[in-house]
């Protein structure tokens, strides 16, 4: 038997039971891709169902407000998938009559929704033959077909692409998904699981040996530092806190303001080092710690056009995460 119904045949048995696979509903696929486009089936389970509750279709998404949608988001990262979704699902309700597009060539126009994401909505809620591929699939064919492409490389999405269209079966959605499945219990980065795996009798790098070698990837990304510096100003119970705008990471979430040159007149009570990563940069970010006793407070909120807050308010609004966990210490 070929991998593809060995592959279909192993899915009926072992598929993940998880909530979005309960629904063929494009709304919750799209939005559960796009969380897990960049993160752990674990880590994202909850807010894919809290965000679900929270807004249950496209035009509560659309009606919702950015802070809102950033507070559900809060914690995930890579918060352009949060302010994408906003966007397109305003363009859904307003431009679309609230009907979300249903083929592939029409998804993969929508903002923020890639090959992957499309060929994934696709063919789970339309019944679209396209194959789904994201790092996880590529390892998979790289291996199955015993590959040595650099999938880095755009060409190599291509010809994987086309080398797999013509193959899809007719539940292309629960292929794509088996695949995801196999790429995540069995065919691993490091010591696939060969000996249990479905498509052995089918996979030619298994027969060569070489899956330990495959996929063959040459571009890594060079994490950079970054350095930030914020003030912590505090007024008895009251802070100060600001909405970040232009900046490429975390925009339209809260942190303190930054540091100035002013703020050296000050007595620095404590100064916070917090190093964190992401997938492409260190942070190296720097809170100092200042407490005003007079009403030069009020002052500084106004020149560095901050919000003045209690403490107690800080829980109202989104946060990055290293942020969220100083004031949480
Ligand atoms: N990762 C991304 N999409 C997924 C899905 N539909 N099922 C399991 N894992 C996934």
């Amino acid at each position: 038997m070929n991998f593809i119904s060995l592959l279909r045949k192993w899915y009926k048995i072992n598929a993940r039971s998880l909530p979005w696979r309960e629904t063929s509903n494009p709304y919750n696929i799209w939005v559960s891709e796009i969380i897990f486009q960049q993160t752990r089936i674990n880590q994202g389970h909850n807010y894919y169902l809290n965000f679900i509750k929270k807004f249950p279709d496209i035009k509560t998404l659309a009606e919702a407000s950015e802070d809102e949608i950033l507070q559900a988001w809060q914690g995930l990262g890579y918060y352009s998938r949060a302010h994408n979704l906003h966007f397109t699902a305003k363009y859904v309700s307003n431009d679309l009559n609230g009907v979300f597009p249903s083929s592939y060539s029409e998804i993969v126009q929508l903002k923020g929704i890639g090959k992957y994401t499309a060929a994934a909505i696709a063919s789970i809620s339309f019944d679209e033959k396209v194959p789904a591929i994201d790092g996880n699939a590529f390892r998979v064919y790289s291996r199955i077909f015993n590959s040595d492409r650099d999938i880095s490389k755009a060409s190599t999405f291509n010809y994987f692409f086309n080398l797999l269209k013509p193959m899809m079966p007719d539940d292309p959605g629960d292929f794509n998904q088996a695949v995801m499945d196999l790429g995540a219990l069995i065919c691993s980065p490091t010591n696939p699981k060969c000996g249990q795996c479905p498509v052995n009798t089918d996979c030619s790098a298994y027969k060569e040996n070489t899956q330990n070698r495959l996929p063959v990837k040459t571009s890594s990304l060079k994490i950079k530092e970054e350095k930030l510096h914020y003030v912590y100003v505090t007024h008895s119970d009251q802070l100060l806190i600001k909405k970040r705008d232009h900046k490429s990471i975390w925009k339209g979430l809260y942190e303190f303001p930054e540091f100035e040159n002013y703020f050296k007149k000050f007595e620095i009570i404590h100064t916070h080092l917090i190093k964190h990563k992401l997938s492409h940069k260190l942070l190296l970010i720097t809170i100092s710690e200042i407490r005003i006793k007079s009403e030069e407070f009020y002052n500084i909120a106004r020149k560095t056009n901050a919000i003045i807050l209690t403490k107690n308010e800080l829980k109202n609004y989104a946060f990055p995460k290293p942020l969220k966990k100083f004031f949480i210490l």
